[in-house]
Protein backbone atom coordinates (compact mmCIF):
# COMPACT_ATOMS: atom_id res chain seq x y z
CA UNK A 1 0.00 0.00 0.00
CA UNK A 2 2.84 2.29 0.96
CA UNK A 3 4.36 1.83 -2.65
CA UNK A 4 1.33 2.43 -4.06
CA UNK A 5 1.02 5.75 -2.60
CA UNK A 6 4.93 6.76 -2.92
CA UNK A 7 3.70 5.73 -7.14
CA UNK A 8 0.87 8.06 -7.11
CA UNK A 9 2.39 10.43 -5.60
CA UNK A 10 5.60 10.33 -8.17
CA UNK A 11 3.09 10.67 -11.02
CA UNK A 12 1.43 13.69 -9.22
CA UNK A 13 4.93 15.28 -9.41
CA UNK A 14 5.54 13.99 -12.59
CA UNK A 15 1.92 16.01 -14.03
CA UNK A 16 3.00 19.07 -11.94
CA UNK A 17 6.18 18.91 -13.59
CA UNK A 18 5.00 18.72 -16.89
CA UNK A 19 2.57 21.52 -16.46
CA UNK A 20 5.20 23.98 -15.03
CA UNK A 21 7.76 23.47 -17.64
CA UNK A 22 4.28 23.98 -20.31
CA UNK A 23 3.53 27.40 -18.77
CA UNK A 24 7.40 28.25 -18.35
CA UNK A 25 7.37 27.76 -22.30
CA UNK A 26 4.77 30.26 -23.02
CA UNK A 27 6.02 32.66 -20.60
CA UNK A 28 9.42 32.48 -22.68
CA UNK A 29 7.56 32.74 -25.72
CA UNK A 30 5.55 36.16 -24.33
CA UNK A 31 9.44 37.71 -23.76
CA UNK A 32 9.20 37.75 -27.33
CA UNK A 33 6.27 40.14 -27.30
CA UNK A 34 6.51 41.67 -23.68
CA UNK A 35 8.89 44.76 -24.84
CA UNK A 36 5.89 46.48 -26.89
CA UNK A 37 2.65 44.65 -25.29
CA UNK A 38 1.01 44.17 -22.41
CA UNK A 39 -2.32 42.22 -21.18
CA UNK A 40 -4.62 44.32 -19.33
CA UNK A 41 -7.97 43.51 -18.94
CA UNK A 42 -10.59 46.13 -18.98
CA UNK A 43 -10.51 46.45 -14.57
CA UNK A 44 -6.79 47.21 -14.71
CA UNK A 45 -5.44 43.89 -13.73
CA UNK A 46 -2.21 43.60 -15.50
CA UNK A 47 -2.45 39.45 -16.85
CA UNK A 48 1.25 39.39 -18.58
CA UNK A 49 3.33 42.66 -17.89
CA UNK A 50 5.10 44.43 -20.62
CA UNK A 51 5.33 47.63 -22.70
CA UNK A 52 2.61 49.46 -24.12
CA UNK A 53 4.30 50.53 -27.99
CA UNK A 54 2.53 47.87 -29.44
CA UNK A 55 -2.06 47.81 -28.76
CA UNK A 56 -3.24 45.25 -25.37
CA UNK A 57 -3.30 41.85 -26.30
CA UNK A 58 -6.46 41.49 -23.82
CA UNK A 59 -8.95 39.49 -25.36
CA UNK A 60 -7.29 39.41 -28.74
CA UNK A 61 -8.87 35.96 -29.93
CA UNK A 62 -11.71 36.44 -31.93
CA UNK A 63 -11.37 39.88 -32.00
CA UNK A 64 -11.45 42.55 -34.24
CA UNK A 65 -8.19 43.58 -36.24
CA UNK A 66 -6.29 47.14 -34.96
CA UNK A 67 -9.56 46.10 -32.20
CA UNK A 68 -7.83 47.88 -28.94
CA UNK A 69 -10.02 50.91 -28.97
CA UNK A 70 -7.09 52.63 -26.29
CA UNK A 71 -4.02 51.76 -28.80
CA UNK A 72 -4.01 55.20 -31.03
CA UNK A 73 -0.85 54.15 -33.43
CA UNK A 74 -1.77 51.61 -35.38
CA UNK A 75 -1.13 51.92 -38.84
CA UNK A 76 -3.37 52.66 -41.66
CA UNK A 77 -2.92 49.55 -43.30
CA UNK A 78 -3.77 47.70 -40.20
CA UNK A 79 -6.80 50.32 -39.60
CA UNK A 80 -7.66 48.97 -43.64
CA UNK A 81 -7.39 45.31 -42.88
CA UNK A 82 -9.76 45.93 -40.02
CA UNK A 83 -12.38 47.39 -41.92
CA UNK A 84 -12.79 44.29 -43.90
CA UNK A 85 -14.29 42.09 -41.06
CA UNK A 86 -11.33 40.64 -40.70
CA UNK A 87 -10.81 38.94 -37.14
CA UNK A 88 -7.97 37.28 -35.07
CA UNK A 89 -8.32 33.84 -35.44
CA UNK A 90 -5.81 31.19 -34.76
CA UNK A 91 -4.58 31.31 -38.27
CA UNK A 92 -4.68 34.95 -38.40
CA UNK A 93 -2.78 35.46 -36.08
CA UNK A 94 0.10 32.82 -36.53
CA UNK A 95 0.08 34.29 -40.44
CA UNK A 96 0.55 38.02 -39.35
CA UNK A 97 3.14 36.97 -36.81
CA UNK A 98 5.10 34.99 -39.74
CA UNK A 99 4.93 38.16 -42.24
CA UNK A 100 3.21 41.03 -40.47
CA UNK A 101 3.24 42.88 -43.76
CA UNK A 102 2.81 39.91 -46.23
CA UNK A 103 -0.48 39.38 -44.06
CA UNK A 104 -1.82 42.43 -44.13
CA UNK A 105 -1.07 42.95 -48.30
CA UNK A 106 -3.12 39.68 -48.70
CA UNK A 107 -5.94 40.82 -46.41
CA UNK A 108 -6.16 44.41 -47.87
CA UNK A 109 -5.21 43.62 -51.27
CA UNK A 110 -2.66 46.29 -51.48
CA UNK A 111 0.83 44.96 -52.58
CA UNK A 112 2.52 47.94 -50.32
CA UNK A 113 1.20 47.73 -47.49
CA UNK A 114 2.96 47.67 -44.38
CA UNK A 115 2.62 46.55 -40.89
CA UNK A 116 4.20 48.98 -38.08
CA UNK A 117 5.14 45.89 -36.31
CA UNK A 118 8.64 44.71 -37.67
CA UNK A 119 8.79 41.38 -35.78
CA UNK A 120 8.36 38.02 -37.17
CA UNK A 121 7.59 34.70 -35.19
CA UNK A 122 8.13 31.26 -37.15
CA UNK A 123 7.07 29.16 -34.65
CA UNK A 124 5.34 29.00 -31.64
CA UNK A 125 1.64 31.34 -32.99
CA UNK A 126 -0.43 28.48 -32.33
CA UNK A 127 0.95 27.91 -28.98
CA UNK A 128 1.16 32.19 -28.02
CA UNK A 129 -2.79 32.37 -29.12
CA UNK A 130 -3.73 29.52 -26.85
CA UNK A 131 -1.69 30.80 -24.14
CA UNK A 132 -3.20 34.26 -24.43
CA UNK A 133 -7.09 32.58 -24.59
CA UNK A 134 -6.42 31.18 -21.00
CA UNK A 135 -5.14 34.66 -19.50
CA UNK A 136 -8.42 36.08 -17.40
C1 LIG B 1 9.01 46.02 -31.18
C2 LIG B 1 7.63 46.06 -30.72
C3 LIG B 1 6.76 44.84 -30.90
C4 LIG B 1 7.03 43.53 -30.56
C5 LIG B 1 8.30 42.96 -29.93
C6 LIG B 1 5.84 42.77 -30.87
N1 LIG B 1 4.87 43.60 -31.39
FE1 LIG B 1 3.00 43.06 -31.92
N2 LIG B 1 2.61 44.97 -32.53
C7 LIG B 1 3.48 46.05 -32.41
C8 LIG B 1 2.89 47.22 -33.02
C9 LIG B 1 3.51 48.60 -33.10
C10 LIG B 1 1.63 46.81 -33.50
C11 LIG B 1 0.65 47.64 -34.35
C12 LIG B 1 0.99 47.31 -35.81
C13 LIG B 1 0.30 48.18 -36.85
O1 LIG B 1 -0.45 49.08 -36.49
O2 LIG B 1 0.54 47.93 -38.06
C14 LIG B 1 1.48 45.40 -33.17
C15 LIG B 1 0.35 44.64 -33.44
C16 LIG B 1 0.14 43.35 -33.03
C17 LIG B 1 -1.08 42.61 -33.19
C18 LIG B 1 -2.37 43.15 -33.77
C19 LIG B 1 -3.24 43.58 -32.59
C20 LIG B 1 -4.52 44.33 -32.95
O3 LIG B 1 -5.04 45.01 -32.05
O4 LIG B 1 -4.99 44.25 -34.09
C21 LIG B 1 -0.88 41.36 -32.67
C22 LIG B 1 -1.88 40.22 -32.64
C23 LIG B 1 0.49 41.32 -32.20
N3 LIG B 1 1.08 42.55 -32.43
C24 LIG B 1 1.06 40.24 -31.59
C25 LIG B 1 2.39 40.19 -31.17
C26 LIG B 1 3.00 39.01 -30.57
C27 LIG B 1 2.26 37.71 -30.27
C28 LIG B 1 4.30 39.33 -30.33
C29 LIG B 1 5.39 38.43 -29.79
C30 LIG B 1 5.72 37.27 -30.59
C31 LIG B 1 4.51 40.71 -30.78
N4 LIG B 1 3.33 41.17 -31.27
C32 LIG B 1 5.70 41.40 -30.68
C33 LIG B 1 4.73 46.01 -31.83
C34 LIG B 1 5.39 44.87 -31.42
Amino acid sequence: MRSMISFRGLFFLGCVTALASAAHADEARWRDCRTCHVVEAPDGRELARGGRSGPNLYGVANRALAGDPAFRFYSSDLRAAGQTGARWTEDNFVAYLAGPSQFLRGITGHPAAESAMHVELRSGGRELFRWLQTLD
